[in-house]
């Protein structure tokens, strides 16, 4: 079985992040969303992965390359324009040939694994096999309608009003014969190839579309509060680690992870906390639930429930919460000053009064 990841699109939501960076690269628990996701599919057995890529490619391929170091081999597939889900197979007919394949969206979290789904399809060959989650209120998402032995009676996208609280996410199964079903479809309303209606223009002419429910945690990356939730799951996860420094001063207390040359000095740590390589955390209170990238500075900073990407500094600011602070970002006050929750675009500069 292939994989097709796709890590195309806009990701308007996600602004100001999606400004400067593509949204399937947003660090959850140390390790950008797509890193998260290529290890699942490997988790899976699947090592042939094409990744559908828009204008931001390059970025991306800057952090998966070849694949090499995850144990897989990835093909880029470029996509001019945001052209809807259905299209992305469309373009990648030729990576994919004859093969089954997995379609994993590269903003999709789900971070209890779907080894045992992927069984089931490799086992049963349906023509296609979606993967299905109880939602409170389905309207944003695809909704599938399935009868009691799994079969997919029907599916629309992001309906106003939903027929069932089932919620289609983001991994899909097909054997070759999806390839006729995208071909066959028109765009959307909005202007898209939709994923749900090729699956069910197959649902309409017999084909065996099965659906499997997915009961473990499930985030669509898409917002900032979705991005922070994903952070505290995986970290509560974590396993300790220490590669790098802590002085006599510092407590540690609970789940840390020091990445290599991060320092950590006179400060109090309470995890989960995943400190990234070459981080300097300097008389400040961190945790729980905390993120810090590489090359961050926090010096006399405190701050919980959070995500600091790579280069980011806090200076003499406390009570920073559900925020996530840009790339290179600094928010810093010239006496220590308190800001609560804060989100900050990469390279800019917030300067707190007192
Ligand atoms: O998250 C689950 C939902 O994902 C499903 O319930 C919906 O049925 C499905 O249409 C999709 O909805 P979204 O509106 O969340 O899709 P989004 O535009 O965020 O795209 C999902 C991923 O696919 C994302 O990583 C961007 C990428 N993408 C998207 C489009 C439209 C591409 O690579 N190319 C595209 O043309």
């Amino acid at each position: 079985m292939k994989a097709l990841v796709l890590a195309g699109g806009l990701g308007s939501r996600l602004r100001p992040f999606s400004h400067s960076m593509p949204k399937q690269l947003i660090p959850i628990a140390g390790r950008p969303v797509l890193c998260h996701v290529v290890g699942s599919l490997r988790d899976m057995g699947v090592v042939d992965i094409g990744v559908v890529v828009g204008d931001r490619g390059d970025e991306i391929a800057s952090v998966l390359g070849d694949g090499g170091p995850l144990g897989v081999r990835i093909t880029y597939i470029r996509q001019d324009e945001p052209r809807g889900l259905a299209h992305c197979i469309v373009i990648a007919r030729e990576f994919l040939g004859e093969d089954d394949f997995v379609m994993y969206l590269g903003d999709n979290m789900l971070t209890d694994g779907v080894q045992d789904i992927a069984d089931a399809f490799r086992a049963r060959r349906p023509a296609a096999q979606i993967v299905v989650h109880k939602v409170p209120d389905p309207r944003e998402f695809g909704v599938a309608e399935v009868g009691e032995d799994g079969q997919v009676l029907a599916l629309t996208e992001k309906p106003a009003r939903p027929r069932s609280d089932l919620a289609v996410i983001g991994v899909y199964f097909f054997t070759a014969s999806v390839h006729e079903a995208v071909a066959a479809i028109r765009p959307s309303a909005r202007g898209e190839l939709e994923i749900t209606d090729a699956l069910q223009w197959m649902v309409d002419r017999g084909a065996d579309v099965r659906a499997r429910i997915y009961s473990g945690f499930w985030k669509d990356t898409g917002r900032i509060e979705d991005v922070l939730e994903c952070n505290r799951e995986l970290l509560d996860r974590l396993a300790p680690s220490l590669c790098g420094e802590v002085d006599g001063e510092s407590e540690l207390e609970g789940s840390v992870a020091v990445g290599e040359g991060a320092r950590v000095i006179r400060s109090r740590i309470t995890g989960p906390v995943v400190i990234g390589p070459g981080a300097v955390v300097r008389d400040s209170v961190v945790g729980p639930h905390t993120a810090i990238g590489g090359d961050c500075v926090l010096d006399t900073a405190e701050v919980q429930d959070s995500i600091l990407l790579d280069g980011a500094a806090l200076r003499r600011v406390g009570g920073v919460r559900a925020s996530v602070i840009g790339r290179d970002a600094t928010v810093s006050s010239t006496v220590f000053a308190r800001c609560g929750k804060l989100v900050v675009g990469d390279h800019s500069s917030v300067e707190v009064a007192a």
